[in-house]
């Protein structure tokens, strides 16, 4: 039977993405070094969806071990979610970084090749486009200018990817570009769980709720915005994971070139909005107090959605208060 290989498929993205790949009938192989993540949430995905799938716990760096999975298992096309995410530690581990992001997807890449595997489909990042001159942000808006090697790295790897393209046409290669996620499957059982003290402002916010962190820190509120704090495009999880799905149906569909879309839902929300959305989804407060700047951050990001609305078919279904409310779903789950 042939299959997809998910790549960092126990992690926040990947495991979303998996579910909703199992639901529309897909055969997986899945791989994690849990780095980020815990084998536990393989076992969720397989009770959400009441589907099975090999599953090996190795590390895509291993280029031996990576083989074995291409040996066991028909794989046809590969979703890519392997990598580590947080912005602030990418500036302090760059090497790490750069090895794990980048020499990673190197090393996937070659054994694409040397079996013959030539659909891919890539995990990127709103990053890429550094601090937008013009926003909603398009798939042609200027990228670089990247403030973190977590972005770079992600910039690095659409570079690499373009110029395998360039080398053979025969890829199918889809550049899927995140704004923010945030939220969990309704079931509950899998969401977004950091490890130590979460970077991202959601799950801050539902640690706050949950009593865990005492307040949030609103970081800064002079920005050029309606409120003065930072404006970002929130996507549920959910509906990102679809992205995927629609993305993998396209090159199985029509095949035969580079895709980049954009995945955000074309509306920003400020950090103000969130926390009181939050607030009045679950009717829970939550203290936070201003505080300085965070260093990288820029004022206003956000999508024009319609590319991947035209192409791929796909437009989120889910409101903001879907997103607040999955999020404290999940979130009293750890508690
Ligand atoms: C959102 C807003 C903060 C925390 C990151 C990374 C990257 C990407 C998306 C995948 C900003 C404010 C936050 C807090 C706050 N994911 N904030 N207090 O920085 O937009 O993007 O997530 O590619 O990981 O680029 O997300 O959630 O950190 O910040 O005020 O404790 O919330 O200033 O305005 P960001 P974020």
């Amino acid at each position: 039977m042939k299959k997809i290989l998910v790549t960092g498929g126990a992690g926040y993205i990947g495991s979303h993405t998996c579910v909703e790949l199992l639901n529309v009938g897909k055969e997986l192989v899945v791989i994690d070094n849990f780095s980020n993540s815990k084998p536990e949430v393989i076992d969720n995905i397989k009770k959400i969806t009441g589907k099975d799938f090999k599953f090996y716990e190795i590390d895509y760096l291993d280029r031996e071990k990576l083989e074995k999975v291409f040996e066991e298992n028909e794989v046809e096309s590969v979703i890519n979610f392997a990598g580590f995410k947080a912005v602030g530690e990418s500036v302090a581990k760059p090497v790490e970084y750069y090895i794990n992001n980048v020499s990673g997807a190197l090393v996937l890449l070659e054994t694409m090749k040397k079996y013959g595997i030539k659909k891919f489909v890539f995990s990127s990042s709103a990053t890429v486009y550094g601090d937008p001159e013009v926003v909603p942000i398009t798939e042609d808006s200027e990228v670089g200018g990247t403030t973190n090697p977590y972005g770079t790295s992600k910039l690095m790897i659409e570079q690499i990817l373009q110029d395998l393209y360039k080398s053979d046409n025969s890829w199918d290669i889809v550049i899927l570009r995140y704004f923010n996620p945030v939220g969990a499957h309704s079931s509950g059982l899998i969401g977004e769980n950091p490890q130590g003290i979460p970077n991202n402002l959601m799950p801050y916010i539902a640690q706050v709720a949950s009593g865990k962190l005492k307040e949030l820190s609103v970081f800064g509120n002079d920005y050029n915005t309606k409120d003065g704090t930072g404006v970002r495009d929130y996507i549920h999880v959910v509906d990102l994971a679809i992205g995927h799905v629609k993305a993998i149906e396209k090159i199985y569909r029509e095949g035969k070139g580079l895709y980049i879309y954009n995945l955000g839902t074309g509306k920003g929300y400020s950090v103000l909005d969130m926390l009181k959305a939050f607030e009045k989804a679950n009717n829970i407060e939550v203290p936070y107090k201003i505080a300085p700047r965070r260093p990288g951050d820029i004022a206003t990001c956000f999508a024009d959605p319609r590319k991947a609305e035209k192409e791929l078919e796909f437009r989120t279904q889910k409101s903001l208060e879907d997103m607040c409310r999955d999020t404290w779903n999940f979130q009293k789950n750890l508690m």
